[in-house]
């Protein structure tokens, strides 16, 4: 058995510990929290050992929580780490705690790769550098948006491979998860600078990808506008099925009209914290003209990468082969389950 600690217990990391804690190859340590607020009763209420920074002890213990422990004990009694903590973070977490201690750690995408603050010098892609994170120490597991785009594209690649000159990708994303508590500015941003354009590109370098980034007041999913230019007329292919069927992770919708039409489905349907774990294409919006394709999909910003980082835990801690890791993630997480489901809702 495997010994987890999550470390940070916000969006990503309460959805982490929710999907780590029943997988049974794993001893779940429990969650590392750093502020006094509701998600320290909803831990304790889903019986999570809590473990706080030694200096806020005290301030836990006199509102009556009954906390396990130093942020590192926890590290100490871990084989890996999930850090899940707010951007940045991460790195201080990797230099005070992981590395001392010579504790693997998966990182997430708000994290660097290069410059002062790097983590790692990998980001994971399941669908394309799965083998390669087998048995490394630090790993950055890819940014909702950069999930989303690798399980696109690859497809697309494999498919069409040298027949693609570029890919022009716009982001549309949300300006707050459903569960933050600050407000949304009637605004819409422009990013001078995304990284999800060197992010995607760390694991298909040979790409040409150009994306444009803006943030919309929306508590919803992400939307991604994908423009495919080929070097000649598009190859023929009937439907959007006929590339994604069997992708893992990857549905064809026809008829929903906006991101919140999925969301509220999913919270409709049962789903776990909402979350659809999934990206969705939308099959009515396709267009195509001589060389160009557009393709619309929409992204699950909190749910797509938890089990992207179960995955990658697998190919970190066990080396496991890659089908064999797609179906116990498969079996966790009920993911060709829940596309089936709303491939049904929204295609009838
Ligand atoms: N939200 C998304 O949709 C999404 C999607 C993909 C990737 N990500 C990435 O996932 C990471 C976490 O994002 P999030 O949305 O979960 O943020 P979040 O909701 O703001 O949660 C961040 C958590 O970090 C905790 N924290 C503070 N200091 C910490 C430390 N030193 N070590 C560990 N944790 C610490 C905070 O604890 P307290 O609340 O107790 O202070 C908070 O619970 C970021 O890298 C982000 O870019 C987010």
């Amino acid at each position: 058995m495997v010994r987890v600690f999550i470390n940070g217990y916000g969006n990503i990391g309460k959805r982490l510990a929710s999907a780590f804690s029943h997988d049974k190859e794993i001893q779940f340590v429990g969650i590392g929290k750093y502020s006094i607020d509701d998600r320290v009763d909803e831990a304790f209420a889903k019986k999570f050992a809590v473990y706080v920074p030694e200096q806020k002890i005290p301030d836990f213990r006199q509102r009556g929580y009954d906390i396990s422990g130093t942020i590192s004990d926890a590290v100490k009694e871990s084989d890996l780490v999930i850090d899940a903590a707010k951007d940045g973070f991460g790195y201080t977490n990797k230099v005070n705690f992981y590395i001392p201690m010579n504790k693997s750690a998966i990182f997430q995408g708000g994290e660097d790769r290069t410059g002062e603050k790097k983590v790692a010098d990998i980001i994971h892609n399941s669908r394309i550098n799965y083998d390669k994170v087998a048995n490394q120490k630090y790993v950055i597991q890819g940014s909702c948006n950069v999930s989303g785009m690798g399980r696109i594209m690859q497809p697309m690649i494999e498919k069409f491979g040298d027949k693609i000159q570029r890919y022009d990708v716009t982001l549309i994303r949300r300006w707050a998860d459903l569960e933050d508590t600050k407000d949304v500015k009637d605004s819409i941003e422009w990013d001078k600078n995304p990284h999800h354009q060197e992010d995607v590109k760390s694991f298909l370098p040979s790409v040409k990808l150009y994306v444009e980034s803006y943030k919309v007041p929306s508590r919803m999913m992400h939307l991604h506008q994908m423009t495919i230019r080929f070097k000649n007329k598009i190859p023929y292919f009937d439907s959007l099925s006929d590339i994604y069927h069997e992708e893992f992770g990857v549905a064809v919708l026809d008829k929903a009209n906006g991101t919140a039409d999925i969301r509220l489905k999913a919270r409709e349907l049962g789903f776990e914290h909402d979350d659809t774990n999934m990206v969705h294409l939308h099959e009515e919006t396709m267009r195509k003209s001589d060389d160009t394709l557009k393709i619309l999909y929409s992204d699950d910003q909190t749910g797509i990468v938890i089990p992207e980082n179960h995955l990658l835990f697998q190919s970190m801690m066990f080396g496991r082969p890659k089908n064999m890791a797609y179906e116990h993630t498969d079996s966790l997480f009920q993911i060709s389950k829940k596309r089936d489901m709303l491939e049904k809702e929204f295609n009838t």
